[in-house]
Parts: structure tokens; C-alpha cells; sequence
């Protein structure tokens, strides 16, 4: 009885969508927030390398007629798409947990050179393989800084957090540079 209801239904829907205005929202609806989330601290290494022939970071774009000093994010407006390691150690060849890909691009008309840091770093071992955050935040080229945590898929779902990232090492020559990330999340 429920299938042949559920089936006229359809049949009525089918023959009078073309007259129904089509919407590009829903109803909204009172929904129950949990109250309890879940806390996760996460420690690793991102390794952003620029030299060598596999570079980890490339240039793709910057605005007409300026230059890219080496070891220098380049002109405002300059535009870098990575994918870049992530390990468990600061030494590049140590145990790799997973991968940061995204954009960064020069975005201070200033002195003070900064990044606006765009990347979804997902994890590839361990509890949380196959889940990520989502940065997007203002990077300043200082040593140590906080970046925010907009968001997460898998067990990262609705994150929300920051991570503390301290560069153990950078070459000023070449740009690269090894960034230890202190992450703490909260998610559901
Ligand atoms: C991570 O998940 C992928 C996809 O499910 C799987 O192929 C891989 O073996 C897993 N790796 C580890 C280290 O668990
Ligand atoms: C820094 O980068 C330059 C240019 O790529 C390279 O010649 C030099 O060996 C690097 N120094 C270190 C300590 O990695």
C-alpha cells in the first residue's frame, strides 16, 4: 500500500515539476547541535620545498613585469600551488603520515611579507587516514605563527581549531623551509 502511495506520488511530482519553480534552497529546520564534541591534537612536519628539479611548491602566476627574487615569495599577487609531504619527524626522510595540497599567494603590499595559506591536508596513515583539515588563513614569513582551522572532512567532520607552526628549518637561499605544525581541534 505504502509503495503504490509512493509511486502515484511520483507520478503527481513528475507531471507537474515543469509548472514548479525550481529553488535552490531548502526548508530549514530546528536541528539538535551536539553538545559534545571530540578534542584531537595532531603533531607533524610539512616540508615545503622549491629547489631542485621535483619541487614540492611551483610558481604558477604573478602579476606582468615583476621578478621572483630567490628565496623570496615573489612580488604581491604571486601565486604557489604544493603538495607537500607531511611526516612524523622534521627529517624529510622519516615516517610520511600524509599530504598538504593547495594554493598559498603573496598578499602584503608591505614589508611584512605574507602568505594567504589555502590547503586541505589529509591524512594517509593511523586513525585518521583518509580525514583532513582545512586551513585558510593569513601566513606571515615569520617563525613562528597561528594559522585557523576552518574545517575538516571524515573523522575531522565540522572541525574547528588552529595549529601553532614553528619553522625548524628554512634556507633563505632557495625558500624551502620544514614547518613543525601543533594542531588542536575540536570536531564531531
Ligand atoms: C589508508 O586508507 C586507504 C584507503 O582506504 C587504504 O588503501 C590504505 O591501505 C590505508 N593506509 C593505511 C596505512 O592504513
Ligand atoms: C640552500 O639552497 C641553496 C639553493 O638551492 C643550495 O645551494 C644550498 O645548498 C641550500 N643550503 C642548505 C643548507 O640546504
Amino acid at each position: 500500500m505504502e509503495t503504490i502511495t509512493f509511486a502515484w506520488l511520483l507520478v503527481i511530482l513528475t507531471a507537474t515539476s515543469p509548472a514548479v519553480k525550481a529553488k535552490y534552497y531548502s526548508g530549514s529546520h530546528i536541528i539538535d547541535v551536539p553538545t559534545t564534541m571530540k578534542e584531537t591534537h595532531l603533531h607533524f612536519f610539512m616540508h615545503d620545498i622549491l629547489s631542485g628539479n621535483n619541487p614540492f611548491s611551483v610558481l604558477v602566476a604573478k602579476p606582468k613585469n615583476t621578478v621572483v627574487k630567490e628565496g623570496n615569495v615573489g612580488p604581491f599577487g604571486a601565486v604557489y600551488v604544493f603538495d607537500d609531504p607531511l611526516t612524523e619527524g622534521p627529517d624529510p626522510k622519516s615516517k610520511v603520515i600524509g599530504n598538504a595540497r593547495g594554493l598559498y599567494a603573496s598578499v602584503s603590499r608591505g614589508s611584512d611579507a605574507t602568505l594567504l595559506f589555502n590547503g586541505d591536508l589529509e591524512f594517509t596513515s593511523g586513525e585518521f587516514n583518509g580525514s583532513s583539515i582545512s586551513v585558510v588563513s593569513r601566513d606571515p614569513l615569520v617563525l613562528v605563527k597561528e594559522v585557523a582551522v576552518v574545517g575538516g572532512r571524515g573523522k575531522f567532520r565540522m572541525a574547528k581549531g588552529f595549529s601553532l607552526i614553528n619553522a625548524v628549518f628554512v634556507n633563505i637561499t632557495s625558500g624551502d623551509a620544514i614547518l613543525e605544525w601543533h594542531v588542536t581541534l575540536f570536531h564531531q
